[in-house]
């Protein structure tokens, strides 16, 4: 069996969107029945690269020249769902760079655990939405996409609390801020496979805030930093746009993030 960061390698090296899926569900697979049988599985030593390989299609535009498109028409139903697809793609990517990029950073093998349920999880989110996408007459690279989606990534490479304080704890934190109104639109429309889909997408995001959250606090208790204050260093730092209300207050609860820590950081602060 090759070790963890490779795996988490391959999978970033790959282009095409669902044989990259398809590679993070079988090594997520093959990571878990190793656990599961309690075999030893190598973390090992991997070299990621600065950005993850990507298809040819979509066309990566700045995203002021992402053209918008009426949500209320079924373009526009096809440009969200195309965006979301671009976005799962992309913290797929992330989540399997968060295992490869840090090897010096010693962690408990649940955050691992962690990471590759949530690479897993991203995987399926993508193919649901990809399936939409296709049942609806369009496909994933139909659409330009936004180009800057690695951005925090890249921003983030040396400093693994930046890198949780970022992705997860404001990125996605903010996906279970405006799926809801997305859910509505397609309620609107009664289109309700897609509705499934998202509710699936809604209710698994909140793990993954939970994830950033729990092992951001937990580098806060090695170092002896306090959370709140570290936290906002960080983002204001790294992601100087902050945080824009309004709040999933409840999701974000559930998730492990308190109001402080978000509340400060907004556009309304
Ligand atoms: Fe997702
Ligand atoms: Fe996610």
């Amino acid at each position: 069996m090759i070790t963890l960061r490779e795996m988490a390698v391959q999978v970033l090296t790959m282009a095409d969107g669902r044989a990259k899926t398809a590679l993070s569900l079988s090594h997520g697979a093959a990571w878990q029945t190793a656990r599961e049988a309690e075999t030893e599985v190598a973390l090992g030593r991997a070299d990621p690269p600065l950005r993850p390989a990507r298809p040819e299609a979509p066309e990566l535009l700045d995203p002021r020249d992402v053209p918008r498109r009426k949500p209320g028409t079924p373009e526009g139903r096809i440009a969200i769902l195309h965006a979301i697809a671009h976005i799962e793609l992309n913290a797929l990517d992330l989540h399997w760079d968060l295992i490869a990029r840090f090897p010096d950073m010693s962690m408990p093998i649940g955050f691992f655990d962690d990471w590759v349920r949530a690479a897993c999880e991203e995987a399926k989110h993508f193919n649901l939405i990809c399936d939409r996408l296709e049942a609806l007459g369009s496909h994933y690279g139909a659409l330009p996409a936004h180009a800057g989606m690695w951005r925090a990534a890249e921003d983030t490479v040396e400093d693994i609390m930046a890198r949780l304080a970022v992705v997860p704890m404001v990125l996605e934190a903010r996906g279970l801020d405006v799926t809801p109104g997305m859910i509505e639109i397609f309620r609107r429309a009664k289109d309700h496979d897609t509705i499934k889909a998202l509710e699936v997408i809604y209710a698994e995001e909140v793990h993954h805030v939970a994830y950033g959250s729990k092992w951001f606090h937990f580098l806060c208790g090695r170092h002896d930093l306090e959370p709140k204050g570290t936290f906002h260093a960080l983002v204001r730092r790294y992601f100087p746009g902050g945080t824009k209300a309004p709040f999933n207050e409840e999701k974000r609860a559930e998730a492990g993030l308190p109001p402080d820590f978000y509340w400060p950081l907004s556009d309304r602060a």
